[in-house]
C-alpha cells in the first residue's frame, strides 16, 4: 500500500503543478462572423445550430466553459480550438478565396453528414450530436451557400 501512497502523492503533485500552465485562449474581443453570415445566409435555425454547435471551434471568439480553467482539460480544449481554427475558420472567411470558400463548404457538408461534428467530445457537455432535422437543415443550407462560389 505504500508503494501506492507515494504513486498517488507524486500524481497529485503534477496535477497542481500543471494548474500554473495556463493555455493561451481563443478570446477575441468580437466573434467576427458578419462576413460568414452575410454571404453564406444561414436561416435563424441553422445560425442557431452553427452558433451553438461549431463557433467555439470555427471562430476567433470561444465561449469557454469553467471547467476549461482545470488542467490538464485546459490543454485538451485549446488543442481542438487550435486545431479547428487551423482547417476552418468563419472569422477569417474574408481571407479565404472562392475556390476555398467552396471547398470549406464541401468539407461542412462531409463532416455533418458522416456525423464528425461537432466533435464527440464536445457534445458530451454541450447537448449531445445533431438531430437529423438539424443535420439536414445545415446540410441544406451549406449546399445553398455552395452555389454561390460555384456559379458565375
Ligand atoms: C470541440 C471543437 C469543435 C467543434 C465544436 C466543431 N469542430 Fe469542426 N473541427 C474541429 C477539429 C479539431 C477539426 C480538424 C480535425 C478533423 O477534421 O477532425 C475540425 C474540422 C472541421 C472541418 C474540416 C475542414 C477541413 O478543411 O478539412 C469542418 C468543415 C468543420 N470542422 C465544421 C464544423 C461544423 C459545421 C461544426 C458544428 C456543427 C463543427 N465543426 C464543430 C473541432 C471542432
Amino acid at each position: 500500500m505504500k508503494k501506492y501512497r507515494k504513486v498517488f502523492i507524486l500524481l497529485l503533485i503534477v496535477l497542481i503543478a500543471l494548474q500554473f500552465y495556463r493555455p493561451e485562449r481563443n478570446n477575441s474581443e468580437v466573434r467576427d462572423v458578419a462576413s460568414f453570415e452575410k454571404e453564406t445566409k444561414p436561416s435563424s435555425e441553422v445560425l442557431t445550430i452553427l452558433e451553438n454547435t461549431c463557433y467555439d471551434c470555427h471562430s476567433d471568439k470561444t465561449t469557454y466553459p469553467w471547467y476549461a480553467s482545470v488542467s490538464p482539460i485546459s490543454l485538451w480544449i485549446s488543442n481542438h480550438v487550435e486545431e479547428g481554427n487551423e482547417h476552418f475558420n468563419v472569422s477569417a472567411w474574408d481571407s479565404y478565396d472562392k475556390k476555398k470558400k467552396a471547398h470549406k463548404l464541401d468539407e461542412l457538408i462531409e463532416e455533418v453528414e458522416e456525423g464528425e461534428m461537432p466533435l464527440t467530445e464536445y457534445t458530451w457537455l454541450h447537448g449531445g450530436s445533431l438531430t437529423e432535422n438539424q443535420k439536414s437543415a445545415v446540410i441544406d443550407w451549406a449546399r445553398k451557400a455552395h452555389l454561390t462560389y460555384t456559379d458565375k
